[in-house]
């Protein structure tokens, strides 16, 4: 195995992206590797504000920073249930669309790999990996994309 000195994790709360969590800790431990957390909060445009007068009205940047401190907490939580003791780490609170979020960071900052869930929260299971995965299997630039079943 090539080192594995920079893993990246996408977390959105959902099962499998804790699941993916536990799993980067432990390689992590057994490699030495850091790991980077990264959220990514949703932007106005993809909450279906499609009605002109409600866009209008809206301040996209209260909704853009609520959403972040929102990720923000529920980053701290699932770190918070890892055993992450010994563990380099640091946490990205981002927004925008999450797959080219990810992917622009595993770009930025040449991780080795990226450790992800098989599937978010999405209640739409018209494909067996979420689109998220999908898209960062397709574009990553990384040696390697884990994918974690929840
Ligand atoms: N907004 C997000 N921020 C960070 N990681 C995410 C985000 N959305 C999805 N992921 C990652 O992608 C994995 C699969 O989610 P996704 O592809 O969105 O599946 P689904 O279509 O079931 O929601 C998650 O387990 C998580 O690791
Ligand atoms: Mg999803």
């Amino acid at each position: 195995m090539n080192d594995i000195k920079k893993i990246l994790v996408p977390v959105d709360g959902s099962p499998a992206s804790k699941k993916a969590s536990e799993r980067a800790v432990e390689i992590a431990r057994k490699y030495g590797s850091d790991i980077t957390f990264v959220t990514v909060a949703n932007t106005p445009d993809m909450f279906n504000v499609g009605d002109y007068r409600f866009k209008v009205h809206y301040n996209y940047d209260n909704v853009i920073n609520n959403n972040k401190k929102i990720q923000a907490e529920m980053l701290d939580s699932v770190i918070g249930e890892l055993d992450i003791e010994g563990i380099n780490f640091d946490k990205k609170v981002v927004s925008g669309e999450p797959a080219e979020e990810i992917i622009r960071i595993a770009k930025d900052c040449e991780y080795d790999y990226i450790i992800m869930g098989r599937r978010g929260f999405s209640k739409f299971t018209r494909f067996f990996v979420g689109s998220v995965t999908q898209r960062v299997i397709a574009e990553s630039p990384c040696a390697a994309v884990i994918v974690v079943k929840e």
